[in-house]
C-alpha cells in the first residue's frame, strides 16, 4: 500500500489573511503526527508539512490502521476516526460530519475528526489556540458547527453585465472565478480561497449571481464543466459548490414551451438537467434561486406558488441529496409612492408565511435578516420565525452594498451577531441562530483584489460570516479579536498591546459609526440611486422601488402600525408586535422604520428626532475622524503596504462621512425650519 500523501498547500500572491505563516507558528514548531486516509486528510497533512517545514517542527503521517506511531512522542496528533473522510459524493452538509474532539494530557494534544471535514476543522482550531493548544491540560470537548450550512453567494456574473459589471455590488476587483464571459482558470486563487474560507468555517460557495443572465444559465448545461472545475479546487478543503440557475431554464435552455413547475416534461427536464450535474460534481450542494424577483422571472407567470417552484427544483435534487435554497424576496418593484397601502416590508411575509409546511424537506426559504435590504439598520424580518414547519436560511450582506462599499470601514459582526440573538418569540423562545435550520448565507465581499476584499479591514466581515455560521451566539467581539490576532499576529509586533488596542477600537463601534452619519433612525436608503454609494435624501423617494420615508414639512417615517398604517408591525409575534406599534414603545433606532413622527416628537434618549439626526451627524463625523487619527498612530505596528491602503481609504470615509453629514442635516434643517440647538452651522 501507498502511503498517504500531503495535499501542497495552494500558492498566490494574494494577501495571506487570516492565515499568514504566523498563525502557524505554535502548530508548526511541534511534533505532529497526521492519521488516517481520504482527501481531506491529505490537506490536513499539507497544512502540517508547510507549518512544520517553515516553523521546525516534524511532521509524520500514518494510516489509520498503524496504532504504533502513538508510543511516540507527538506533541499533537491529529486523527481520522473511522474511515468517512467524506469528499467522496454526499452532497448534503451534515453538522456531524464536521465535529472533532479536542483533549491535552499528558503534554499531548489530540484532535480527533468524525470525518475529514471534522479533522480539517479541527486543524484550524489548533491554529486559531496558537500556544493555548499546548498549555495546560484541557478536557475532551467536542465542536461541532451549530448551523451545518455556512455559505458564500457570490453575485458574480461570467461576462460582464452593462449595468452591473463583472461582479455585482462587488467592491473587490474582478471575480475570482469569471472573467469577461469565460471562467478565469486560475485555480490557485480558488484553492487558495477555499482555504480562507474553511479557516473561517464557511463550507458552501454559490459561484454565480441570483440574477441569472443568459450567459450564466448555461453553467447548469453546456457549460457545467466550469463548475465542476471550481468544486474540484474548492473540494480539499470541504467545501460545496452551489449554483444559481433561472427558473425559466427549461425554456431558455431545454427549448419547452413552459417553465410551469406542474407540467410533466418540465419535471423531467429538471430532473435529467440536475442528473447531469451530479454526473459531473458528485458532491454538488444545490440550487440558489431569485424568483418573481426584481424581474427574475419564477411560478407567478404560471399561477402557481412558491412552494411549487422550490419543490420542483428540490424533487429534482432529491435523488442526489442536493438542497435548493429558495430566496424570499419577493416584492413589488413597481410601486407607486402615492400608494400608502402596498408596503415592501411586508411582502415576504405576505407571499411565503401561508406556505410554512407545504415546502420539501430539502428546499430551504433563504430570508434576508430584515424585511426591505441590507440597510445599516432594519428590524429582524418577521418571516425568520413564523415559518416553523419550513427550514430558514438567514442571509446577510458581508458585500458592503449599504453599508459602505468597503471604502467605510464597517465591521458587521456585531450588526450580524443581534440579528443572530433577535428572538422573535417571547421570553426563552429561540434565538434566530437556532431557528436558522438552513443555515446561514453570506452575500461574498470577495473578488480577486490583492486584499481579496478591496478594504483590508473588511475581511473581517468574510470572516466573521464563516464563524458566526458555525456559532452563532458567540461574542462578535471576541471574533473580531480572533481576526485580529490570526491576521495582525501582534506576536511579532514591537507593541502588540498597541496595535491591538488600536484595531479594536477602529473595527469594534465602526458599525454604529457608520449608522450614525448616513440615513437616521432606521428610516433606511437615502442613498444615491444606482450605484447605492453616498448620501441622496430623495434618491429613491419618488421611485418604483417601494423604499420611502415620507419627509414632510412636519415629519418624516414610515407608519406600519397596525391601527393607522401598513400593518407590518402586526406581522411579528408578541411581545415585538406590541412594542413595536407605538411609539411610545418602539426602541429609538427603528423609530423611523415603524412610525412617522413630528420633527419634535421626544425619543426615549430625551432629545427630539430633528435634534438626534443633527447630533449623531455631528458625532458620526467626529467618530470616524478619531479612527482615521488611532489608524494614522499604526504606522509602523503593521506592514506598510496594509497600512497605507486603510489610511487612504479612511480620507474617502471622512470625505464620505461630512457629505452625509452635510447633506442629511441640511435636508432635515430645510424641511424642519427648526436650528440646531447647539447652534452648529448646518451646511
Ligand atoms: C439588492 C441589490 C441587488 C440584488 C438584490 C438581491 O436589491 O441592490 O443588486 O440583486 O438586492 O438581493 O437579489
Amino acid at each position: 500500500m501507498t502511503a498517504p500523501a500531503a495535499r501542497p498547500v495552494p500558492r498566490t500572491d494574494a494577501d495571506p489573511a487570516w492565515l499568514p505563516p504566523e498563525a502557524f507558528r505554535a502548530l508548526g514548531s511541534r511534533r505532529v503526527l497526521v492519521c488516517g486516509t481520504g482527501d481531506l486528510t491529505d490537506t490536513v497533512h499539507g497544512e502540517v508539512d508547510a507549518a512544520c517545514a517553515e516553523f521546525g517542527g516534524t511532521a509524520v503521517r500514518a494510516a489509520v490502521a498503524d496504532h504504533r506511531p502513538y508510543d511516540r512522542p507527538y506533541d499533537l496528533v491529529l486523527r481520522l476516526d473511522g474511515t468517512a473522510d467524506g469528499t467522496a459524493g454526499g452532497a448534503e452538509h451534515r453538522a456531524d460530519d464536521e465535529a472533532f474532539t479536542l483533549v491535552r494530557e499528558r503534554g499531548r494534544t489530540t484532535v480527533s475528526g468524525a470525518g475529514g471535514r471534522g479533522l480539517l476543522h479541527g486543524l484550524f482550531h489548533v491554529v486559531r489556540l496558537g500556544e493555548a493548544a499546548f498549555g495546560a491540560d484541557r478536557p475532551p470537548v467536542t465542536h461541532r458547527p451549530a448551523l451545518a450550512t455556512r455559505m458564500l453567494n457570490h453575485w458574480d456574473n461570467v461576462a460582464v453585465h452593462p449595468v452591473m459589471g463583472q461582479v455585482e455590488r462587488g467592491y473587490a476587483g474582478g471575480s475570482l472565478f469569471w472573467r469577461d464571459g469565460r471562467a478565469r482558470g486560475d485555480l490557485d486563487r480558488v484553492r487558495a480561497y477555499g482555504r480562507l474560507l474553511a479557516a473561517c468555517g464557511i463550507n458552501a460557495v454559490c459561484v454565480n449571481n441570483v440574477n441569472v443572465h443568459t450567459t450564466e444559465a448555461h453553467l447548469l448545461t453546456d457549460r457545467i464543466g466550469e463548475v465542476a472545475a471550481l468544486a474540484d479546487a474548492l473540494r480539499p478543503y470541504g467545501i460545496r459548490a452551489h449554483l444559481s440557475v433561472t427558473f425559466a431554464a427549461p425554456l431558455v435552455l431545454g427549448g419547452l414551451g413552459t417553465a410551469d413547475p406542474l407540467d410533466a416534461s418540465v419535471r423531467a427536464w429538471w430532473a435529467a438537467a440536475t442528473a447531469r450535474v451530479y454526473a459531473a460534481i458528485p458532491d454538488f450542494g444545490g440550487y440558489v434561486v431569485k424568483a418573481d424577483s426584481e424581474g427574475q422571472p419564477g411560478p407567478f407567470a404560471y399561477g402557481r406558488s412558491h412552494a411549487d417552484g422550490a419543490n420542483l427544483l428540490a424533487d429534482a435534487l432529491a435523488p442526489h441529496g442536493g438542497t435548493v435554497y429558495w430566496r424570499a424576496f419577493v416584492y413589488n418593484h413597481r410601486q407607486d409612492w402615492r400608494d400608502r397601502t402596498t408596503d415592501r416590508a411586508r411582502a415576504a411575509y405576505d407571499h411565503f408565511v401561508p406556505l410554512d409546511g407545504a415546502f420539501r424537506d430539502n428546499a430551504v426559504l433563504q430570508v434576508k435578516h430584515g424585511p426591505v435590504d441590507f440597510q445599516p439598520r432594519e428590524p429582524v424580518s418577521p418571516v425568520i420565525g413564523a415559518l416553523p414547519r419550513t427550514r430558514i436560511a438567514v442571509e446577510v450582506q458581508a458585500t458592503q452594498e449599504y453599508t459602505g462599499q468597503q471604502r467605510h470601514v464597517c465591521a458587521l459582526a456585531p450588526m450580524w451577531s443581534e440579528v443572530l440573538g433577535f428572538r422573535p418569540g417571547a421570553g426563552a423562545s429561540p434565538t434566530v441562530g437556532e431557528l436558522a435550520r438552513g443555515g446561514l448565507v453570506a452575500v461574498s465581499n470577495a473578488g480577486d483584489d490583492p486584499y481579496w476584499t478591496g478594504h483590508p479591514l473588511a475581511q473581517a466581515n468574510l470572516y466573521a460570516a464563516g464563524r458566526l455560521g458555525a456559532r452563532p451566539g458567540a461574542d462578535p467581539h471576541a471574533v473580531l479579536d480572533e481576526w485580529i490576532e490570526l491576521t495582525f499576529t501582534p506576536d511579532t509586533c514591537p507593541d502588540p498591546e498597541r496595535l491591538r488596542a488600536g484595531l479594536r477600537a477602529v473595527l469594534r463601534g465602526s458599525w454604529r459609526t457608520y449608522e450614525k452619519y448616513t440615513a437616521p433612525l432606521g428610516v433606511g436608503f437615502m442613498v444615491q440611486p444606482g450605484h447605492h454609494y453616498g448620501p441622496s435624501a430623495d434618491g429613491y423617494e419618488y421611485s418604483p422601488w417601494g423604499t420611502y420615508h415620507f419627509a414632510d414639512r412636519d415629519g418624516v417615517g414610515v407608519d406600519r402600525s397596525r391601527a393607522t398604517g401598513t400593518g407590518y408591525a402586526g406581522q411579528y409575534a408578541e411581545p415585538w408586535a406590541t412594542l413595536y406599534e407605538s411609539p411610545a414603545t418602539c426602541p429609538d433606532e427603528l423609530l423611523l422604520f415603524f412610525h412617522h413622527v413630528p420633527y419634535g416628537h421626544v425619543l426615549h434618549s430625551g432629545t427630539t428626532v430633528v435634534q438626534h439626526i443633527y447630533d449623531t451627524h455631528f458625532e458620526g463625523v467626529a467618530e470616524a475622524a478619531a479612527a482615521r487619527d488611532i489608524w494614522t498612530s499604526l504606522a509602523g505596528l503593521m506592514d506598510g503596504a496594509r497600512h497605507a491602503r486603510v489610511a487612504e481609504r479612511y480620507e474617502e470615509q471622512l470625505r464620505g462621512a461630512r457629505e452625509w453629514r452635510d447633506h442629511i442635516n441640511s435636508y432635515f434643517f430645510r424641511k424642519s425650519g427648526v436650528p440646531d440647538a447647539r447652534g452648529r452651522p448646518i451646511h
